[in-house]
C-alpha cells in the first residue's frame, strides 16, 4: 500500500508532488509528506490525514527546490502519526527516503544500526532505510561522486528483506535522485528536461506519456535530462521507453460526482475495449499472445484461477464458462489461501491469476509459487507492465482503462468478459464444441455494451430502493449457480462502501443455518438470471418472505414480480455472462446507499486500492 511520487526537473517540485499525491490518495490516506532539496539542505514537511492537510502546511509554498520526493501513507508499522509518516531521514539528515512496501527484517536491521549508534524516532520499518544508506555511505569513503551514493543505496537494498519501492535524495547530490523497486510498483515518466516518478501511471499521465517500467532490483540514477539504469552488480543496463495510450482525461472524474459512479457508467465502453478485435467475422477468436495448441490444452490436468476479493469473484464466473466449454476441471482459489495450502500443481497445470492492479502481493506470491512448482502461468491484469504480468509466462489485459475508485466495478465486468472470450478461444482450439453455440455466445458478448447501457437506465429506481434501506444493519444476498457468484460480489460492494453488514449465501444453503437470522423487515436481495435454476431460487425467496423479509429481485426472466417488494428487470443474455449485467444494479445500490449515508464512496475507510502487502 501507500503511494509515492517524485520529481526532478526545472520547475518547483512541491506543487507537482502534491498534485501527484492527490491522484494516489486511493492507495492510502492516513498521512502524507514530502522532501525537497533546498539551498540550505533537505526540507521535510509532513502532516497526518489527507494530502490536503499537507498542502495547507505553512511554508510549503515557499519551497523552491526542483527535486523532491513525496508519500501518502496507509499504515502498516506504527499508528498514523506525524513521526511515522514519510519521508524518513537518516540521523544526520543527509538522506531522505520514501518507501512503499514492507521491510520484513527491519527489527534486526534496526538493532544492528542501534549498535552502531543510530537513533530511531518512529515506529516504522522504513526508517532503517535512510540510516542503512548513511551507514554504507560513510564507510565508502574511497568511492567518489555519484558512485558512492549509488553503492550505498545498492548495499542497503541488498540487506533488505520484503518488498520496497524507494526514492532517495541526498543533500550532497542536489542534481540526482536514486530509485529502485522490488515487488512494489514504481514507474518513471520521462519528459523534456525532467523526470516524474509514481506508484502508478495515471498519477503522472498529465505530464508525460512516455514511461520506463522498472523490474525488480534495477537501480536508477536520475538527473534532469537522463535516467541511468544498473543491475545489482552496478553494471549499466539498457532500458526501453514504453508509450502509454490512455489519456489523462481518462483518469479524471469527467463530470461525475465520484470515480465509482463514473466507472460504473464506463462499463459500456470498458467491456467493448476488453473484447477489442478478438472476434472477427468467420474467424477464430484471436489470442496471438497465447498460441495455445490442441495438444497442450488436452494435456492439462486442471486449471486454477487465483485472485483476491472482487477479482476472485470474477474468477468464479470464469470457472463456470471454462468448465462448460473446455471440460477441464477448474478450481478458484483465494490467493492468500492458495499460497499456503500446498496446492497440487505440476507441469500439466495452468494457473490463471486475475488482478486489476497487477500489484496484489498475495496474487503475485501465488504466481511465483505456481511457477516454482512447474505450472504455466497466465496473468489477467488491467495494468500494462504490472508486476503480475511481467512475472507471468503469459499475460493478457482487460483494457478497462484506469480504475481509481477503491471499490472495483469496471475491472470486474471486464475480467468476466475476458474470461469468457478466453474460454471461447480455448474451446475453439480444442475443437470440442458446437460452433453455433460458440457463435451465439460471441454475439451475446458483443451485445453486452448496449445491454449495460439499458441496465444503467434503472439508476433512479435503484436510488429509490437505496433510500429505503440505507439505515439497515444487515442485508442478505442470495443466488444459485452463477447467481451465487453475483451475490458474493454484490454483498462485498455493499460492505466496502456503505459499512452495512451483509452476507451472501447460495440460496439453497440458507435453510441450513442462516435462515435463523431472517425476521420481519430484513432485506434479502436475490439474483435470478439462470433460467434453469430460477424456480429453485424462487422457492428459497418464498421461504424468506414467509419469515417477514423485504425482497429485491434482479432478474432477466419473465416472472410474476408482484410477490416481491422491489424488482429490477435487466436485459436477457447467456447465463455465463449475466453477472456483467446483474451486478450493475447491485453496484449502483451500494453506491447510492453510501451516498445516502454521506460516506466517501471512492475512499472507504480501512481500504486501499492496491494491496501490495500480505
Ligand atoms: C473490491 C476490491 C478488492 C480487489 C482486491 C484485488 O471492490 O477492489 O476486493 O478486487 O483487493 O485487487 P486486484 O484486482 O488489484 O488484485
Amino acid at each position: 500500500m501507500c503511494g509515492i511520487v517524485g520529481y526532478i526537473g526545472t520547475k518547483k517540485a512541491s506543487p507537482i508532488l502534491i498534485n501527484g499525491l492527490l491522484r494516489l490518495e486511493y492507495r492510502g490516506y492516513d498521512s502524507a509528506g514530502l522532501s525537497t532539496i533546498e539551498k540550505n539542505g533537505i526540507s521535510l514537511m509532513k502532516n497526518i490525514g489527507r494530502v490536503k492537510n499537507l498542502s495547507e502546511l505553512p511554508g510549503i509554498d515557499d519551497l523552491e527546490g526542483t527535486i523532491g520526493i513525496a508519500h501518502t501513507r496507509w499504515a502498516t508499522h506504527g499508528i498514523p502519526s506525524k513521526e511515522n509518516s514519510h519521508p524518513h531521514t537518516d540521523n544526520s539528515k543527509n538522506f531522505s527516503v520514501v518507501h512503499n512496501g514492507i521491510i520484513e527484517n527491519y527489527y534486526s536491521l534496526r538493532n544492528k544500526l542501534k549498535d552502531e549508534g543510530y537513533t530511531f524516532y518512529s515506529e516504522t520499518d522504513t526508517e532503517v532505510i535512510p540510516n542503512l544508506i548513511h551507514y554504507y555511505y560513510k564507510n565508502l569513503k574511497d568511492e567518489i561522486g555519484i558512485n558512492r551514493f549509488l553503492k550505498a543505496v545498492r548495499n542497503a537494498c541488498l540487506d533488505l528483506k520484503g518488498s520496497f519501492a524507494i526514492e532517495v535524495i541526498c543533500k550532497d547530490f542536489p542534481d540526482n535522485m536514486i530509485v529502485v523497486r522490488k515487488d512494489s510498483p514504481l514507474v518513471i515518466g520521462k519528459a523534456d528536461g525532467e523526470n516524474y516518478l509514481s506508484s502508478d501511471i495515471p498519477a503522472i499521465l498529465s505530464f508525460t506519456r512516455t514511461f520506463y517500467l522498472l523490474n525488480d532490483f534495477e537501480f536508477v540514477v536520475l538527473s534532469r535530462n537522463d535516467a541511468k539504469f544498473y543491475d545489482t552488480d552496478l553494471n549499466p543496463i539498457n532500458k526501453e521507453l514504453t508509450s502509454i495510450e490512455w489519456d489523462a482525461i481518462g483518469a479524471e472524474k469527467n463530470g461525475y460526482e465520484d470515480y465509482m459512479l463514473k466507472e460504473i457508467h464506463e462499463q459500456v465502453t470498458s467491456t467493448r475495449e476488453t473484447v477489442g478485435a478478438r472476434f472477427q467475422e468467420n474467424q477464430k477468436t484471436c489470442f496471438n499472445e497465447l498460441n495455445f495448441t490442441k495438444e497442450y490444452l488436452s494435456s492439462l490436468n486442471r486449471i486454477y484461477i487465483v485472485a483476491c476479493g472482487t477479482a476472485m469473484h470474477a474468477g468464479l464466473a470464469g470457472k463456470a464458462i471454462i468448465e462448460k466449454l473446455c471440460r477441464i476441471q477448474t478450481e478458484v482459489d483465494i490467493a492468500s489461501e492458495f499460497r499456503y495450502r500446498d496446492p497440487l500443481i505440476d507441469d500439466k497445470t495452468l494457473c490463471i491469476f486475475i488482478s486489476q492492479s497487477g500489484e496484489t502481493a498475495d496474487t503475485i506470491a501465488a504466481l511465483k509459487l505456481s511457477k516454482q512448482k512447474g505450472a504455466k502461468t497466465l496473468a489477467i491484469s488491467n495494468v500494462i507492465g504490472s508486476s503480475l504480468s511481467r512475472e507471468s509466462d503469459l499475460a493478457i489485459y482487460t483494457h478497462a482503462g484506469p480504475e481509481i475508485a477503491v471499490a472495483s466495478t469496471k475491472a470486474y465486468t471486464s475480467q468476466i468478459v475476458l474470461l469468457n472470450v478466453l474460454a471461447i478461444y480455448m474451446a475453439e482450439v480444442l475443437e470440442n464444441n458446437d460452433i453455433n453455440y460458440l457463435n451465439t455466445l460471441k454475439k451475446d458478448i458483443l451485445e453486452l455494451p448496449e445491454k449495460i447501457s439499458q441496465t444503467i437506465e434503472h439508476s433512479e429506481c435503484v436510488k429509490d430502493f437505496a433510500k429505503k434501506i440505507y439505515q439497515e444493519k444487515d442485508v442478505f444476498y442470495i443466488g444459485r449457480g452463477i447467481d451465487n457468484a453475483i451475490a458474493k460480489e454484490g454483498s462485498l460492494k455493499l460492505k466496502e462502501i456503505s459499512y452495512i453488514h451483509s452476507e451472501s449465501y447460495a440460496a439453497g444453503e440458507l435453510k441450513h443455518g442462516a435462515i435463523a437470522l431472517i425476521e420481519k423487515g430484513v432485506t434479502v436481495i436475490a439474483s435470478l438470471t439462470d433460467k434453469d435454476l430460477t424456480k429453485k431460487t424462487i422457492s428459497n425467496i418464498q421461504e424468506v418472505i414467509t419469515r417477514g423479509a423485504k425482497t429485491l429481485i434482479v432478474t432477466n426472466q419473465d416472472l410474476d414480480l408482484s410477490t416481491f417488494d422491489f424488482s429490477i428487470k435487466i436485459p436477457e443474455t447467456n447465463a455465463f455472462i449475466s453477472p456483467v449485467l446483474a451486478i450493475i444494479p447491485l453496484q449502483l445500490l451500494a453506491y447510492y446507499i453510501s451516498k445516502e449515508k454521506g460516506l466517501d464512496v471512492d475512499k472507504p475507510r480501512n481500504l486501499a486500492k492496491s494491496v501490495t502487502v500480505e
